[in-house]
Formats: structure tokens, sequence, C-alpha cells
């Protein structure tokens, strides 16, 4: 079983695969578009769940999505036949760096891809240049709670503390309008639904081929997640405007 496969069982359960309840996504939704008629773009959709959601929720809304799963991606375009929208959706699969278009947006989205740009800021610069004037920014990061480990770095990635992750964004250019710090139950819900759901396959089934490994899988990551990274990693959520915006 491939990556993209292991991804898609382990969030089956919680199709945003980031740190956030429903009620914190449609928040930070309607206040990243709060005329509803906006076009918004995902950089790092993955099965699309924020843009779904805020078709949903906003009838006008017309919404592009990049990622560089097919998997994903192809969950996207179902899901979005099943409620309706997909006449106001357009996937593209590539890299995220390499996302082009002729058209800008009111709102550029990217949580928890930053990795695909090099980080927080790099990530900001791309969005910057996607964004029609006054537009704005929904952005979801990680940043060390309290001190990590070596360990805990190694595995997640060189973040900051919180106040620094904001001060870097405000440095920037940018002007925080929103935010949402997930809280312990967030970060908790979802490993619990990502290492939860890959035992539950295995146990499901267990003459398939790839039964012991899922189970495996789920073993390792929720035992890094609980010994490696659980006391010191926080998810932050910002929404965001440019001073001129
Ligand atoms: C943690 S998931 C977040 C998905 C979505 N933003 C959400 O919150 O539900 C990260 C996503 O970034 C995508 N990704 C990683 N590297 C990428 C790249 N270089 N270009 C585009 N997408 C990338 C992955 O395929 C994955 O779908």
């Amino acid at each position: 079983m491939n990556r993209e496969q292991i991804s898609g069982i382990a969030h089956a359960d919680h199709p945003i695969k980031s740190p956030l309840d429903d009620d914190s996504v449609r928040r930070l939704l309607e206040r990243g578009v709060p005329r509803g008629d906006e076009r918004v773009l995902d950089l790092g959709c993955g099965g699309g769940e924020w843009l779904l959601r805020a078709l949903a929720m906003r009838p006008q809304l017309h919404a592009e999505g990049v990622d560089i799963s097919e998997d994903a991606l192809a969950q996207a375009s179902q899901a979005a036949s099943h409620l309706g929208v997909q006449e106001r959706l357009v996937l593209h699969h590539q890299e995220a760096t390499d996302f082009v278009s002729s058209q800008s947006f009111d709102l550029v989205l990217s949580v928890g891809a930053t990795h695909a740009f090099g980080g927080l800021l790099p990530t900001l610069a791309a969005a910057r240049k996607h964004l029609a004037p006054g537009g704005r920014v929904l952005i979801g990061e990680g940043f060390w709670d309290r001190e990590p480990s070596q360990e805990a770095v190694e595995m997640l990635g060189d973040f900051t503390d919180l106040a620094t992750t904001v001060d870097r964004v405000v440095a920037d250019g940018w002007i925080p309008v929103d935010g949402h710090v997930s809280t312990r139950r967030e970060l908790d819900d979802y490993e619990w639904a990502c290492w939860g759901s890959l035992a539950s396959w295995a146990l499901d089934h267990p003459a398939d081929p790839d039964s012991a490994q899922v189970l495996a899988t789920s073993n390792t990551r929720r035992s890094e997640w609980l010994r490696v990274y659980r006391d010191t990693w926080g998810f932050v959520s910002l929404v965001l405007r440019q001073t001129s915006g």
C-alpha cells in the first residue's frame, strides 16, 4: 500500500487533513469569504474539503484547488459532484509552486501544506502573487507550544513558537484579522481519528495482504505522536489581509 492509500484510510473519519473541528473550519471560512461571491484558491487542497465547505456555504462562490495527490483530487471531484458544486470547482493536479493563473483570487487558502513551498513565508509569498486587491489569505501552520525535543524537530520540521510565528507573518506585511489556535481536543481528535482509522481498517480486513502493515503503521504513528510531539506541537490558522487591502 502506498503513502496516498494509507493517507486516504487515515483521514476517512477526519476529511479535514488538519487538526481543526467543523465549527472552527466554518468560522474561519466565514471570515475568509465575507461577501459570498469570492474566487477562492486552495494551494495543497488535498481532498478539497475546505473548498467543498466554502462552495456549499456560499452558492455564488467559485473555487480552484491545487494538489500533487491524484487520489485526493479524485476524491474531491467525486465529493463535488455529490454536493452538486462541481461546476464551480476546478482542480489542478500539479506542484503548488508551479501553479499559475490568469485570474487572481479573493481568498488564498493553504492549510497544513506550507512544506510544499519550503515554509511559512515562501507560502505567503506564493499566496500574495495570486491575491486580488483587498484579498485575504487563510493559512494553517504548526508551531511549538513548548520547547521541542530534537527528535520532534526532525520528525515535524523547524517551527517557531506561536508569538514568533505571528510576528514573522506581521513583519512580512500581513495583518491577522482572525485566527484560531487548535485546542487540545482538536489536536487529539485529529491524531486519534487518523491512527484509529488505520487500526480499524486493519482489524476489518484481516485477510488483506496489507493488513499487518497498516496495523503496524497505526501503532508506530500513534506512539510517535504520544512520545515525541503531543506535548510540544500546536497548530494555528490565521486569516490575513495586507496593509493596502
Ligand atoms: C496535510 S494535507 C492538508 C490538505 C488540506 N489543506 C486540508 O487541510 O484538508 C497536505 C496536502 O498538501 C499536498 N502537497 C504536498 N506537497 C505538495 C506540493 N508540492 N504541491 C501541491 N500539493 C502538495 C499533499 O498532497 C496533501 O494533500
